[in-house]
This record gives C-alpha cells, structure tokens and sequence, in this order.
C-alpha cells in the first residue's frame, strides 16, 4: 500500500514536471547563454535604433512579422522567427536573445547572464560594408566591441571566475560574410585576395571572442546567394537568362573550405575553444534539390514571397502583395529565407550530420 501510494506521488510528480515543461513550451535551457553577432538572417531588431539606415536595412514594418507570435514587425526579416529566433529555441530558450541596441543599462544588466543579440543588418566582416548599401550598420568590430563593454558589466556584477564559468559553457551564434561578398561581386578584382582578407577578418573577430572569454562557436558560412530572388533577377536582367547568379554561388563555393581550414588552426592555436560549423551552401542546394521530404514541402524555389515584378523581388512592404502559403515559399523577400527554411536551418545546425555541420553540430558543442 505504501509503496502503491510512493508511485502514485512518483507518476503525479512526473506528470507535473511534464505538465510544467509543456505550459513553457520548451525543454529545459541546454546552456547559460547565447551571444548572436551577425547580419540579418540574425537581426532581431538593432537596426530599429539606428537613425541612419535606410529602408533596404530595416524590417520593422508590415509585412515583416506577419507569421511572429505578435504578428507584428521586430526588425526581423522573416514572417516570423529567423535562424537566431530557432537555434535558441532548440537549446531551451523562448527565442533569440534580445536585441543589444533595445536595452537600457538597467536591463542589459538583467539580461547579460542569459545572452544579447548584436547582430545588424547590412553589416559584414569589413568596417565600411553595407553603407553604401543601407546606411548606417553596426560592423563585427563594433558588435565586438559592445560585447566587450558587457563583458565588463558582468565582471563587475559576477565577478571574473563566475562570468568565465558563465561564458565558457555559452554558445557563440555568427551568421555573417554574406553582405562583404555581395558588394564585392560588384566591384571584382581579385577573388583569392578577397576571399583571404574575409576569412582572415574573420579570424581576427573570433579571436577577439576568444580572448573575452567565448569557447564554444556556431558558424554559419555564406549560403548560395546567387539563388535569391534578388540575384535571379540580377542574372535576367544582365544577361537575359534564368538560373542563379553563378558568380556569387562560385565565390561562395570556394569560400566554404578557407572558412573551414581557418576554424580547425584556431582550434588548434586557442586551448579550450570549441566549434561547429554549418554548410549553408550544402544545406540550401539539399533544399532546393529535395524541396518535398516528409519533413517539409516547399512549391515555390525562387520568387519572394513578399514582393511584386520577376521573382517577386521589388521589395517588401504593406502595399506588395503577399503570398498564401508562407511554409510553401523557400524566400519571404527578395533577399531572405521564409521562417520556414530557418527552421530547417537551426535544425540541422542543432542536429545535423556532419554532411551539413562540423566536426560537431551545437547539441554536440552543449555537451562538451
Ligand atoms: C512598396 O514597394 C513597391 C515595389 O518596390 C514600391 O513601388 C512602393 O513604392 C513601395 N511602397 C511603400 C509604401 O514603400
């Protein structure tokens, strides 16, 4: 009888804890926090608090955010969640971190020990890249240099032990190279030194990551880029044929292996640092050649979902019409992915095998 009642207060509190997880919506929190540095496929809103950047770098009006829990625009460009938003909900949290440039000292203070988001849209690895582009951005060098004053914030708060504890066991979310490549497209001279002094830019910022506590990165490489609308379109026009704009996919091709070759010296040069790496030009091709699985279904391969004229690529805003089925459509502008293809995304950054992330994928990373 005793031991008849112990299990039922055993399975009650069982369904309890289930019970709690699921009104949270999520597994418990696989680490203490994220730090997100990047452009806009991991944007949440910086960009909203810059004064001078123009419309091609904002997403804070409608349709952006049709498909956010609020329905409303964040800065994000997706109808919904992007790749930060999605990766952070694999590994416990609600969404991306904030945010950087929406707190005030008081809440950065309270938000620093679960992770910030620093990322801008329009900025890459090179101090000048996206101005001409959209205005004023937020460079790596500065996303770096904003972490680096938080940094300083938590050793006071927490102390230098508990805040490298804290760091050490975070995860590092970069998602960024692809706005440097895009300008240089227009301008080519001589892609081996461009490719080099992008990967080495790269290294110096990891670095710099390093040397303020970070051990444990996820990285994004640059996707084909040639296959946005936006580039579909360059293609038609330049030269009056469909397809991608091969120049950009084969200069995002051969930067893939530089970016890998660099992420295992820096594992070897820096004790304790730890990566995974995402093939995004590997997972969009699997994509696009598998667009039915029984996991997703996508009809539409190239034309924006949000936008008017070839391919959808004008433009988002409130007055172009917008497509039906969002989950059918690979791109929501003329520029980036559907909250659907980052989920996919996250997911094989989390999960993946090492066809598409290495040496490890992030759930791997946690446990290290
Ligand atoms: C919306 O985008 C279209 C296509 O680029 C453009 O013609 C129109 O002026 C834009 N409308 C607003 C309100 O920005």
């Amino acid at each position: 009888m005793a031991n008849q009642t112990a299990s039922y207060v055993l399975l009650a509190l069982c369904l309890l804890v289930l019970v709690a997880r699921h009104a949270e919506g999520r597994q418990p929190r696989l680490v203490p926090a994220i730090f997100v540095f990047g452009d806009s496929t991991v944007d949440v809103g910086n960009n909203n608090f810059l004064g001078g950047t123009r419309k091609e770098g904002r997403a804070n009006f409608p349709q952006y955010g049709v498909d956010f829990p609020t329905s409303k625009p964040t800065g994000r460009f997706s109808n919904g969640f992007n790749t930060a938003d999605r990766l952070a909900q694999f590994l416990g949290f609600p969404l991306s971190p904030p945010a950087y440039l929406s707190l005030n000292r008081r809440t950065v203070r309270s938000q620093m020990f679960k992770g910030l988001n620093f990322a801008s849209a329009g900025s890459g690895l090179g101090d000048h890249t996206g101005r001409s582009v959209v205005g004023e951005v937020i460079p790596m060098t500065q996303q770096v240099e904003s972490f680096a004053t938080v940094v300083k914030h938590m050793y006071q708060s927490s102390g230098s032990r508990r805040t490298a504890s804290l760091l050490s066991k975070s995860i590092f979310f970069i998602s960024t190279g692809s706005n440097d490549m895009f300008e240089y497209s227009f301008s080519r001279s001589n892609d081996r030194k461009f490719l080099a002094s992008l990967v080495a830019a790269y290294k110096d910022y990891l670095k710099a990551l390093y040397h303020l506590g970070a051990r444990k990165f996820s990285i994004v490489s640059i996707p084909p880029l040639g296959c946005t609308p936006s580039q579909r379109l360059r293609r038609l026009e330049q030269m009056g044929t469909q397809g991608c704009f091969d120049p950009l996919n084969d200069l995002s091709l051969r930067s893939y292996p530089l970016l890998a070759a660099m992420m295992e010296e820096l594992a070897h040069e820096l004790p304790g640092m730890a990566y995974s790496l995402g093939d995004a030009f590997t997972m969009v091709s699997f994509v696009f050649a598998n667009p039915q699985t029984p996991d997703w279904s996508f009809t539409e391969l190239e034309a924006a979902c949000c936008g008017e004229g070839p391919f959808g690529a004008s433009g988002c805003n409130q007055t172009v019409p917008l497509c039906g089925n969002r989950d059918s459509y690979l791109f929501w502008d003329a520029n980036h992915p559907t909250q659907a293809v980052s989920t996919i995304a996250a997911e094989t950054l989390f999960a993946g095998n090492p066809t598409f992330v290495n040496p490890i994928n992030v759930l791997q990373l946690t446990k290290l």
